[in-house]
């Protein structure tokens, strides 16, 4: 069987961890596409040269233009800029928007029936930037985010706990900025209630450090933004379109009536197959929780209106 084909547009930071990470995983071939004059090129003939010592069996091609990427199964979309100290996500809205346009055009028209995971920020707004500029179902434009927020959340957990992080069940929801939602509803060790492990007033603290999550590496590194974590959420979200796995992730995901909103990305948990999000899983949740939804989508809401006031 012919090895698959995932495309990376951007490789910087977290582009470059995405590609590194699906040859650690032998998920397939990387196609590495930048703007930046030898920057893929440099990085792909780096990793490959890692491949004797590592025992990759997938190969990387560095590119700045996309007549490689054609007939991939998969683009991650993660060009653009990150996040400065003291910078909003939000911040980053303009910039990206007429990235995400450029990049998205060349790759879907390259790629029709590629499946496209958008990473870039602000992240619920590209995704529905990217959505509107492929013209295709919306199954198959997504966003990353939940993944990570509901890892970084897992981790505080777990830490707080002294137990392991596998056992912790959580699901961040909402948008990927700081009216994001740590489900109290939705959170459990072992299968236990949260609740009955932690008081409510240090659970909300570390909800707020989880809010402010990639805000507190921004801080810590001073140039660029977190990769290591956002790039093994990208690829967990690869792998199972890859591997048809049918996995309940929180993704960022196109909603039209589901939790009653519609036409804005949203994170929520969705059923993640080989035909990208095949189901959008609609769980009852406690009213705090579906307040603090409302409160986050409306964040969003005016970002997608101003979208497509632009695409207009
Ligand atoms: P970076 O600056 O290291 O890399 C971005 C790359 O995009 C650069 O190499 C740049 O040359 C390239 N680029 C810019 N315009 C391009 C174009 N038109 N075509 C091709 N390449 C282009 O940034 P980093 O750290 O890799 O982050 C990338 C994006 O991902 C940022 O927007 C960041 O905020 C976002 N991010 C989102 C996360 C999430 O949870 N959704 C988590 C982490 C980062
Ligand atoms: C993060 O959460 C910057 O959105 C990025 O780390």
């Amino acid at each position: 069987m012919a090895r698959k084909k995932i495309t990376i547009i951007g490789a910087g930071n977290v582009g470059a961890e995405v590609a590194r990470q699906v040859l650690a995983q032998n998920l397939g071939n990387v196609v590495l596409v930048d703007i930046a004059e030898g920057l893929a090129q440099g990085k792909a003939l780096d990793m490959n040269q890692s491949g004797p010592i590592l025992g990759y069996q997938g190969r990387v091609v560095g590119t700045q233009n996309y007549e490689e990427t054609i007939d991939s199964d998969i683009i991650v979309v993660t060009s653009g800029s990150p996040r400065k100290p003291g910078m909003s996500r939000d911040d980053l809205f303009k910039t990206n928007f007429a990235i995400i346009q450029a990049v998205v055009g060349h790759a879907a028209s390259a790629s029709p029936q590629a499946i496209i995971i958008v990473v870039t920020n602000p992240l619920d707004v590209m995704t529905y930037t990217a959505l509107k500029t492929a013209n295709c179902p919306k199954e198959r434009v997504f966003g990353m985010a939940g993944i990570l927020d509901s890892a970084r959340y897992r981790y505080f957990l777990s830490e707080a706990l002294q137990v392991s992080q596998h056992v912790i069940e959580a699901m961040v929801l909402g948008g990927h900025g700081d009216e994001m939602v740590p489900c109290v509803s939705l959170t459990r060790v072992a299968g236990a209630p949260i609740t009955e492990l932690m008081s409510l007033e240090q659970l909300e603290k570390i909800a707020q450090r989880t809010r402010t999550g990639g805000g507190e590496i921004v801080k810590l590194l001073k140039t660029g933004s977190a990769y290591y974590a956002p790039a093994a959420a990208a690829v967990r979200m690869v792998a199972a379109v890859l591997n048809d796995e049918k996995a309940l992730l929180p993704c960022a995901t196109l909603l039209q009536g589901e939790y009653g909103f519609a036409d804005i990305v949203l994170g929520v948990p969705v059923i993640i197959g080989c035909q990208g999000v095949e189901r959008v899983v609609e769980i009852q949740l406690e009213a705090q929780d579906k307040e603090a939804l409302t409160k986050s989508a409306g964040v969003t809401q005016p970002l997608c209106r101003q979208v497509d006031e632009w695409l207009n």
